[in-house]
């Protein structure tokens, strides 16, 4: 569910205080890609696309780690999610990276093209925001399964300038984390 590689940022005016930090997309070069390799968990998201959200209502735990593609500017995904109660894993959707226009393309196997920017943030910390629908949205994933209390404050300040109310934002829970599949070898990881 990269689809929390979603994010948005319809500033409402009237929300628009000084206190609002803009959310600055970051500018792709050659040290993208390496940086985006390997484990990231999916911590918190919000967003107004139907569609979204009933992914985000869903999914109480995700882990997903970036690997080296069949291209140089692609990234293979595998993602373990818990949704609606039960741990699935993803292996073949894809992320293409256009270094021109700095926006990831997220693939799924079902052949749903999303297109996503990163916001800059701590390099421990994934803030996306989905940019192909027009409503607000905004995920935050990260190193690990937890982030400190001023990462999330800071996640939280860009929500509420984005107008969101803390009872639209979903968040994951490490109670209900699923088993990471290690390797290929290790093919049978206990699911549920
Ligand atoms: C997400 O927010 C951005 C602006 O921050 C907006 O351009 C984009 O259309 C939104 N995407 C979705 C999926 O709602
Ligand atoms: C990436 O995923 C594609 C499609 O699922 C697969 O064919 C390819 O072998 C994978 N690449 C690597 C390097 O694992
Ligand atoms: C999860 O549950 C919701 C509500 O019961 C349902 O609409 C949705 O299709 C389910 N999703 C999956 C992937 O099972
Ligand atoms: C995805 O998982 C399946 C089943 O475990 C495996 O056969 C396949 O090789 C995996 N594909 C990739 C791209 O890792
Ligand atoms: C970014 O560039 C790619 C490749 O040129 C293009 O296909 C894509 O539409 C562009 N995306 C945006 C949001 O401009």
């Amino acid at each position: 569910m990269l689809a929390t590689l979603t994010l948005f940022l319809g500033l409402p005016l009237a929300l628009a205080t000084q206190s609002c930090a803009p959310l600055v997309p970051v500018t792709f070069d050659s040290t993208t890609i390496p940086q985006l390799l390997g484990q990231w968990f999916y911590i918190a998201g919000a967003s107004r696309y139907p569609p979204h959200l009933a992914e985000l209502r869903a999914v109480t735990f995700e882990a997903f780690s970036f690997s080296p593609g069949s291209h140089e500017d692609e990234l293979n995904i595998t993602e373990i999610i818990r949704m609606n109660e039960t741990c699935v894993v993803r292996n073949s959707s894809r992320i293409q990276v256009f270094q021109q226009n700095s926006t990831l393309v997220h693939v799924d196997d079902n052949g749903v093209v999303s297109t996503a920017r990163l916001i800059q943030s701590d390099r421990d910390l994934l803030i996306v925001n989905h940019i192909n629908i027009d409503s607000p949205n905004l995920s935050l994933s990260a190193r690990t399964p937890k982030v400190s209390k001023e990462h999330m404050e800071e996640f939280k300040a860009h929500l509420q300038c984005l107008g969101f109310t803390e009872q639209e934002v979903f968040y994951a829970s490490t109670e209900h984390a699923c088993p990471l599949p290690r390797d290929e070898d290790n093919a049978d990881p206990q699911l549920g």
